[in-house]
């Protein structure tokens, strides 16, 4: 069965991959072609001519149309076919499906679910995007070879920090202190604050704290699969206002996940911080960092998934540590089965707002 919720906005490419050439890209075990139309709008496609099959990407851009490379059949933007070359009539048959786009972010997010469903209001918000007093390392990829739960289990778990990035990120210190889980309608929070205590070694090493500090880390995800760390620190006692936190050391770090297949993830992630906004080491400091911290977590997940697969199982024993990962997997269980077809509902008098899990 699929683990894909396909109501929900996924980053399909950074906005600066998709031009005036054809790309195509498997998205939630779809073959999808992406372009722009000439006035800079992107299109998304089915990649795939409803004659042989012949992948539209292998055609070419006709003006806003694409141009099947195998016997000609042109289609627009909506999917239409406008021109079948050597006959005057146009099958009701030939067409393919086009996916609602939105820009956000410098990505181009896309929809694969229930058009009727697609509300841009439910696309995470990520702050200070744009301030030119916070620093941005984006444009950011990785290719996991993972299914993507996987990926937000790892997202929610701070503990596997000391494990799997003890070269990178992880440190003994903290470990003991305990992660507090919250559950929001569309969101999983797990959180900790360490108080009292010195500055971390990047904290020292990019800002001025001059006695103990309060720190926290906040790993969200927001459902199906956009996952962000809110991390910063204070001096201890200050009160913990978000301004306060603004005014502290903080960084926001996103990752947004599409599940390519049931087996590989795309894995986009962008990065915040408001130390050192305009330093460009600084930021290619954070992109060098953050990238071998990710590729610790794909080599791993790969690993992780291999067994799974080799096995038919996906866990013998559960932990406390799994709790929050443990309400993910329920809650896109939840969407997934809100999703099943109507069809499959016969006498059932559900909506289209239950159908889109409002
Ligand atoms: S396969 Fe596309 S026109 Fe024949
Ligand atoms: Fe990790």
């Amino acid at each position: 069965m699929s683990t894909f919720v396909k109501n929900a906005w996924y980053v399909a490419a950074w906005s600066r991959e998709v031009g005036r050439t054809l790309l195509s890209r498997t998205l939630l075990g779809e073959q999808v072609l992406l372009y722009r139309r000439e006035d800079g709008t992107p299109v998304a496609l089915v990649d795939r001519c409803p004659h042989k099959l012949a992948p539209l990407s292998l055609g070419e851009l006709k003006g806003d149309h694409v141009q099947c490379g195998y016997h000609g059949m042109t289609f627009d933007c909506t999917g239409t076919c406008v021109r079948v070359p050597g006959q005057q009539n146009i099958p009701p048959t030939a067409r393919v499906t086009a996916f609602p786009l939105v820009e956000r972010y410098g990505a181009v997010w896309i929809w694969m679910g229930d058009p009727a469903c697609a509300d841009i209001g439910t696309i995470v918000d990520v702050p200070h995007y744009g301030d030119p007093d916070w620093g941005l390392v984006d444009n950011q990829y990785l290719h996991f070879r993972s299914n993507y739960l996987n990926i937000t289990d790892n997202l929610v778990d701070p503990a596997h920090t000391t494990y799997v990035h003890k070269n990178t990120i992880g440190n003994a210190a903290g470990e003991d202190v305990g992660v507090k889980v919250e559950q929001g309608d569309a969101h999983v929070l797990a959180y900790r604050w360490i108080r009292n205590a010195p500055p971390v070694p990047l904290v020292q090493k990019m800002a001025n704290f001059s006695g103990m500090t309060d720190r926290w880390q906040y790993y969200y995800l927001h459902l199906p699969s956009t996952s962000y760390v809110d991390f910063g620190c204070i001096e201890s006692g200050t009160e913990p206002t978000e301004d306060n936190k603004d005014r502290g050391f903080r960084s926001f770090s996103f990752n947004f996940l599409t599940p390519e297949t049931e087996t590989t993830t795309h894995y986009f992630w962008l990065h915040l911080r408001n130390y050192h906004a305009h330093d460009s080491a600084v930021s290619a400091d954070v992109e060098r960092l953050m990238t071998l911290t990710f590729e610790e977590d794909a080599v791993l997940l790969a690993y992780v998934q291999r067994e799974q697969e080799r096995t038919g199982v996906r866990e013998y024993t559960r932990l406390g540590i799994d709790n929050a990962p443990a309400r993910i997997r329920r809650m896109v269980e939840r969407l997934i089965a809100q999703e099943a077809p109507l069809a499959d509902k016969q006498g059932d008098a559900r909506t289209t707002a239950d159908a889109c899990g409002a």
